[in-house]
């Protein structure tokens, strides 16, 4: 198999980029003021407009032949067709499958997997209606009104990001409420404000062995039972979602009460499966549904465009383009809606724990850049914090700006100053302002040349600094599942650029396996093994505080 960097495309680009280095996108769109028209995409309730980037024509068509010859049409079939595309996992990735709403028969080792995945949507679906018309009652016969999600990763982020970003269409009795973290004073918070006869807890898992989630779930069991006094009341407040029937019913969680899903779904990309039921108990079946239809749409145009005219497959390559030659080393996803201030840690888990990695898929080490770190924050909020180094900092980080263009639900105002400046702050990483602009300002204020010329270093912005701006109709259960959608096809084709797996995550082996040991060293069930000496220290200064904290 070629190497990436054996690729005819490749080497075209490095040839290309020697050129487009030193192109200032100012002067792009000087010259070609129809860029905007032309990089500009609308699908699926989303509008992408990628025309302040550094790229031309040629850039593009150059990074659409890359993506060819790396396999990206074969591969994105693959995937649809239920193909073992995990391979060092021997699985499908097939969370397709759970929001094909065509219903079209979808084959993994023999069995369409459609009617399971239609059978467990329909099982969530009579449960969540239970519970929001208040039919499923509680062990004091009263309606549930808080349900506590207990997970981690996966298992969280996805169902607390949606859940945050659709808050407008959740149940008004119902409050949602997330523990992932196992310091006891995430749980300690949440079970201090809620009441044992009306809550929920469903304990999320793909595996149900993850220490945090099931430390969390075995302490919110036992703070219910001393409330309860009747194990028997389990059964009304305790739900499992999980692949691992045995460990949910060694847990003590009633398998009739647990909602399954399958190894073919990543952690990362399970909130379209049972792990979404948080979000069907908040926002209701169709709410959720809309959600499934939005991806769905999303789908359907990620596996039939065009290369030139797909829009995960476009922002997939803006991001190759940069990382691997540009060095860009980051990518910021910054949205301007309060909504949707989870969006940023669920994409970084969904992108880095998905593609950081540097063994290509035939175990050969890559030669060459692969995920970016993915940070950000709301925008607004950015922009009084971290902005100045995107603008001025010595790094290059391209930008998604994201932002709802339905001011409906905003108070009169306040949705024009937040898109003026998302508008502004996009234009201001594109110009910058030369030295030219800052001097005339300077000049105005009336300094004198001698402190006009010590300013002005200071003042000029280099611009230039790309970014993506993706327009959401509205932000609605469709919209927000195309945007998802969007993000998961983006990440896929990018690991395929890259030769890498993008749906197992051994990197998160090590420490979880390191952790159990120290975990034993400090319960004190056994004695301290050999460490390295830093590690040893510090075990030993934990017992040494605790005996003298347990002494006073
Ligand atoms: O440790 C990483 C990870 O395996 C993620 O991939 C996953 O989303 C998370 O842990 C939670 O895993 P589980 O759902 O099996 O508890």
């Amino acid at each position: 198999m070629n190497t990436l960097s054996q690729l005819p495309a490749w080497r075209a680009l490095w040839s290309h980029f020697t050129r487009a280095r030193d192109w200032h996108m100012r002067s792009l769109f000087g010259t070609d003021p129809d860029r905007a028209q032309r990089y500009w995409i609308e699908q699926s309730g989303l509008t992408l407009d990628y025309s302040k980037n550094r790229i031309t024509d040629q850039t593009l068509t150059l990074l659409i032949e890359l993506a060819r010859e790396a396999g990206v049409p074969e591969q994105i079939n693959a995937m649809f067709r239920g193909d073992k595309i995990n391979t060092t996992e021997h699985r499908a990735a097939l969370h397709i499958a759970l929001r094909n709403r065509s219903n079209t028969p979808i084959v993994v080792d023999g069995e369409d997997v459609m009617p399971k995945v239609n059978d467990v949507l329909a099982r969530m679906s009579r449960f969540a209606h239970a519970v929001r018309s208040g039919e499923w009652l509680g062990y004091t016969n009263q309606p549930i009104t808080d349900i506590v999600n207990i997970g981690i990763g996966g298992s969280d982020l996805g169902p607390l990001m949606v859940c945050q970003a659709l808050k407008p269409f959740a149940h008004p009795r119902l409050s949602m409420h997330f523990i992932s973290n196992v310091d006891s004073s995430q749980l300690k918070e949440v079970l201090r404000r809620v009441h044992s006869e009306t809550t929920l807890f469903v304990v999320e898992s793909k595996t149900f062995t993850t220490h945090e989630t099931l430390t969390n779930a075995h302490t919110a069991r036992e703070w219910f039972l001393h409330r309860a006094q009747d194990e028997a009341a389990v059964a009304r407040h305790f739900v499992a979602v999980s692949t691992n029937q045995q460990a949910v019913a060694d847990f003590g969680i009633d398998p009739a009460n647990m909602f399954e899903f399958w190894d073919w779904v990543g952690g990362r990309f399970s909130l379209w499966s049972a792990i979404g039921l948080p979000i069907m108990l908040s926002l209701g079946e169709k709410n959720f549904l809309a959600m499934l239809d939005g991806a769905h749409s999303m789908d359907n145009h990620f596996r039939t465009a065009p290369l030139e005219a797909n829009m995960p497959v476009l922002l997939a390559l803006l991001g190759i383009w940069y990382i691997n030659f540009f060095g860009a080393g980051s990518h910021v996803i910054t949205p301007y809606d309060q909504y949707l201030h989870r969006f940023p840690a669920f994409i970084q888990q969904l992108d880095m724990e998905s593609n950081g990695k540097q063994t290509a898929r035939d175990g050969q080490p890559v030669d060459y850049e692969t995920a970016p770190i993915i940070w950000g924050d709301t925008g607004i909020n950015g922009q009084h914090a971290f902005f100045q180094l995107l603008h001025q900092g010595t790094h290059i980080s391209p930008i998604d700006f994201i932002a709802s263009l339905d001011r409906r639900g905003s108070l009169p105002g306040h949705h024009e100053i937040l898109l003026a400046n998302m508008f502004a702050q996009g234009e201001a990483f594109m110009r910058g302002k030369g030295a030219e602009e800052v001097r005339d300002e300077l000049e105005d204020q009336g300094l004198s040349a001698e402190e006009l010329e010590a300013l002005l270093p200071f003042k000029v912005f280099g611009g230039n600094r790309p970014s993506n701006t993706l327009l959401l109709s509205r932000l609605d259960p469709f919209c927000l599942g195309a945007l998802i959608a969007l993000y998961e096809h983006k990440i896929f084709v990018q690991g395929t650029i890259w030769n890498i797996n993008s749906f197992d995550q051994w990197g998160v082996e090590l420490g979880k396996r390191l952790a159990k040991t120290i975990f034993d060293e400090l319960s004190g069930t056994t004695g301290i093994f050999i460490h390295d000496a830093s590690t040893s220290r510090l075990i030993q200064l934990y017992h040494a505080s605790n005996r003298t904290a347990s002494a006073r």
